[in-house]
């Protein structure tokens, strides 16, 4: 297991990119803020595997400052860079880039990337200017690495959604792979963000996978009314959770509201947002394309 390359500043790893490109080997990317787990490991073989193992797999670890409000969890965000490169050398990762706030946002810097519609459902009131912020570190991501292909995970729905319609929309020479969710035994899926957690709210967190689960079989069973699928995953949320942002059923594409009754065909993602003790996890659900993210008692 040989350790990747630590590399700091937007020069540097552009070079390498550059060197990997010209001998025809691919670039793939993986964007994180670090605190790695199973899920970003996943990301990073998926990347190794598009580019193969010759091509350059490239994992950025960067606390992005403009995607956290005010009083958001930006200063206590987990960082320990030692152990995110020891965890990308277990995914063969070639290259970490780990540059500083001011690497990436030059002084006087003025310009910031704000995708339109995509961007405003869900977490977007709830969280102003978050996807403005990951837009635009994500855009300079790409403009440094030039990436062929990057990875992101499909726990962060909305946020893939976001970031695929950006490369589209600046026509980026890049695809955008959206990676299925890693979960825990129980079924939480893998966050960063899962260390903030008590034993007890980790506990008490189940009962998002249980929700999504609820809908699942719902579903399943060939429930197709909107506010029942919806209702289906309230019921363990209410019970369970000290505050819930929101129990939404979108379009799948293009995260819009859906009419009362699914369409036969329409693609709908069961999105989640709570807080549990000092977390806010979100998770999501395709529903007819996806499993049940856990085990779950029939009605
Ligand atoms: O998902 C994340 O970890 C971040 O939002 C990202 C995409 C790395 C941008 O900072």
């Amino acid at each position: 297991m040989t350790s990747p390359e630590v590399l700091r500043s937007p020069e540097a790893l552009r070079a390498r990119c550059d060197e990997a490109r010209c001998r025809g080997l691919g670039v793939g990317f993986v964007p994180t803020m670090g605190a790695l787990h199973e899920g970003h490991l996943a990301l990073a073989r998926e990347a190794r595997g598009r580019v193969g193992d010759a091509g350059l797999v490239a994992v950025s670890v960067f606390v992005n400052p403009t995607q956290f409000g005010p009083h958001e969890d930006f200063s206590r965000y987990p960082r320990d860079l030692a152990a995110d490169v020891a965890r990308c050398a277990e995914a063969s990762v070639d290259v970490v880039f780990a540059p500083a706030v001011e690497a990436m946002y030059p002084p006087g810097d003025q310009t910031r990337v704000r995708v339109g519609a995509l961007s405003e459902p869900l977490c977007g009131p709830l969280r102003p200017g978050h996807f403005e912020g990951v837009a635009t570190v994500v855009t300079r991501l790409f403009a440094v690495a030039m990436p062929c292909v990057a990875f992101f995970g499909r726990k962060d729905y909305q946020q893939w959604r976001v970031l695929e319609r950006l490369a589209r929309d600046l026509l980026l020479p890049v695809e955008v792979v959206g990676v299925g969710t890693v979960r825990d035994r129980d079924g939480l899926a893998l966050s960063s963000r899962n260390r903030y957690l008590s034993p007890e709210d980790r506990a008490r967190a189940t009962a998002v996978p249980r929700a999504l689960s609820l809908a699942v079989r719902a579903y399943a069973r060939g429930e197709r009314r909107t506010a029942a699928l919806v209702g289906c995953a309230r019921a363990p949320l209410d019970a369970l959770t000290p505050r819930v942002d929101y129990v939404e059923l979108r379009d799948a594409d293009t995260l819009e509201a859906l009419p009362e009754v699914l369409p036969e065909g329409r693609r709908a993602v069961l999105a989640v947002a709570v807080h549990h003790g000092g977390a806010r996890l979100i998770d999501n659900v395709v529903l007819g394309e996806e499993g049940a993210p856990c085990a779950v008692d029939e009605p």
